[in-house]
């Protein structure tokens, strides 16, 4: 059992924390906002998270506790999280002003040896930098390694993308900072976890023990930046060839396939649709953009994903507007508003930036997402937007159904009594949820992402909407 500290109670720290505490380490969770801190300790789970409930309520005020005092927590601790946040600046760069405050925060209490370890996403040579930080305000060298373990963790199963990793990354340059870091993970790695009869279930496929991955804490820092700018060029990549599909009349769920059983490439991250989002992919890809060009690596591979994920929603607004002509007065069903299914953050939602444009261009929108509706309530105060609490009470008397995010319940639909809702019965999907000759089956005109546009046969009943 290790005292660990982990500074930042946001998406990463929460969850870290939480996922420590269920391997038995005595965690404390600091954030710096005490409306947070106090919201914590009574119970609330502020994010939507799937087993987070769970482990916050097993772990509180045993293995699991809150506090605003950064000093004690670090005085406590054998290693310290840092995973506050670092929002990118107006060019791009990763903002680090939250790590380099709580790294000058951390000097001051070391007081015997501590490993300090970023855990939120930072350009390579931060570490270096908290070193330099730390020894400027009086830590004393011998008593502190600073290390860098990235998190591979996706919103709506962060839990167990922690419980459950690929690989677990540690990135230090010392033997005895590596060895505080492995003691961290033994019961992941060493697979006693897997054993414990009230371990939190893992996926179908997860391949356990994870294996250890030890590296340089540069060498870390890369891995979780090209990490991810590999997987957004992943989604360009398809979404350009979804475009080729459209224009030569191809299946691009057919191409994936054929593509994604090399093993070479493999299935994952070849889904087409409106573009990656959230507060991670987008952010990462320009500051690693920034870091390349500040090496002298003008990293033009990345200018372009960029450019392809942009172009995805107005390839998805042309689409609308093949489907419906003019947009201006156009009653709009929009099914997701979140970044992605099974999550209610609207970060860099391409979801919300359709919705934005639609009304801009005079559509009325009638939107549903079973998660995400809340925060959009509360910052969308447009006058075309409403809100409706079922998927089908979104769809009654609209000119044409949006969906915007691969939620689960969206993949199943009653198609019988969405046609009936619909005023028009015509579909444009973004996340290509269905496959075109099903809708057509049930009437829909079927507009989708790199498949063929499906227009129903007509059939006495199904189709009298469209005389
Ligand atoms: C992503 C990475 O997947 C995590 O490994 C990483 O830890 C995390 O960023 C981070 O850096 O913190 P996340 O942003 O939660 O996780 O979401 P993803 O599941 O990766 O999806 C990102 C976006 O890509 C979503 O908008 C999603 O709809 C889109 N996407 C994903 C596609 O359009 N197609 C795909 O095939 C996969």
């Amino acid at each position: 059992m290790m005292k660990l500290a982990v500074i930042g109670s946001g998406y990463v720290g929460l969850v870290a924390g939480a996922c420590f505490a269920e391997l038995g380490h005595e965690v404390i969770l600091v954030d710096n906002d005490a409306v947070k801190v106090n919201a914590l300790q009574r119970g609330d789970v502020p994010i939507h998270e799937q087993f987070l409930p769970e482990l916050l309520e097993r772990h509180r005020n045993r293995r699991l506790s809150f506090t605003g005092d950064l000093a004690a927590a670090v005085k406590a601790s054998d290693a310290i999280f840092i995973a506050v946040g670092t929002p990118p600046t107006e060019d791009g760069e990763a903002d680090l002003s939250y790590v380099e405050s709580v790294a000058r925060g951390i000097a001051g209490s070391i007081d015997r040896y501590k490993v300090v370890v970023e855990k939120s996403t930072v350009p390579v040579y931060t570490s270096t930098w908290i070193r330099k930080i730390m020894l400027l305000n009086g830590a004393p060298p011998e008593l502190f390694d600073v290390a860098s373990n990235p998190e591979f963790l996706r919103e709506g199963t962060a839990v167990t993308d922690f419980l459950f990793p690929d690989r677990i990354v540690i990135g230090a340059d010392t033997l005895r900072c590596a060895e505080v870091l492995r003691e961290c993970y033994q019961p992941l790695v060493g697979g006693a976890y897997y054993l414990c009869p009230e371990a939190i279930p893992g996926p179908e496929d997860a391949s356990v023990p994870p294996p250890l991955i030890c590296t340089s804490a540069k060498s870390a820092e890369l891995i979780k930046h090209a990490c991810n700018a590999f997987l957004a060029m992943k989604i360009s990549f398809v979404n350009a060839v979804a475009s080729i599909c459209e224009s030569v009349g191809a299946n691009v769920k057919q191409v994936v396939h054929g593509i994604g059983s090399d093993s070479r490439i493999g299935p994952r991250f070849l889904r087409p649709g409106i573009g990656y989002g959230g507060s991670c992919f987008p952010k990462d890809l320009l500051a690693f953009r920034s870091v390349a060009r500040e090496c002298g690596y003008d990293f033009r591979l990345l200018d372009e994903v960029i450019r392809i994920n942009e172009e995805q929603r107005h390839r998805f607004l042309r689409k609308v507007r093949k489907a419906l002509w003019t947009l201006k007065g156009k009653r709009l069903a929009v099914l997701g508003l979140a970044f992605k299914g099974g999550t209610d953050d609207l970060r860099e939602s391409p979801a919300i930036a359709i919705v934005k444009c639609l009304l801009q261009a005079g559509c009325e929108i009638a939107a549903y997402d079973p998660a995400a509706a809340g925060h959009a309530a509360e910052s969308f105060a447009h006058r075309g937007m409403s809100f409706a609490d079922t998927a089908y009470d979104a769809l009654q008397g609209a000119d044409a159904l949006l969906i915007l995010t691969d939620w689960e319940e969206f993949a199943a639909l009653d198609l019988d009594r969405a046609y009936d809702a619909l005023r028009y019965p015509i579909v444009i999907d973004g996340r290509n949820l269905y496959e075109p000759e099903l809708m057509a089956e049930h009437g829909l005109v079927y507009y989708s992402m790199g498949q063929p546009d499906a227009v129903p046969e007509k059939r006495a009943t199904r189709t009298l909407k469209l005389a």
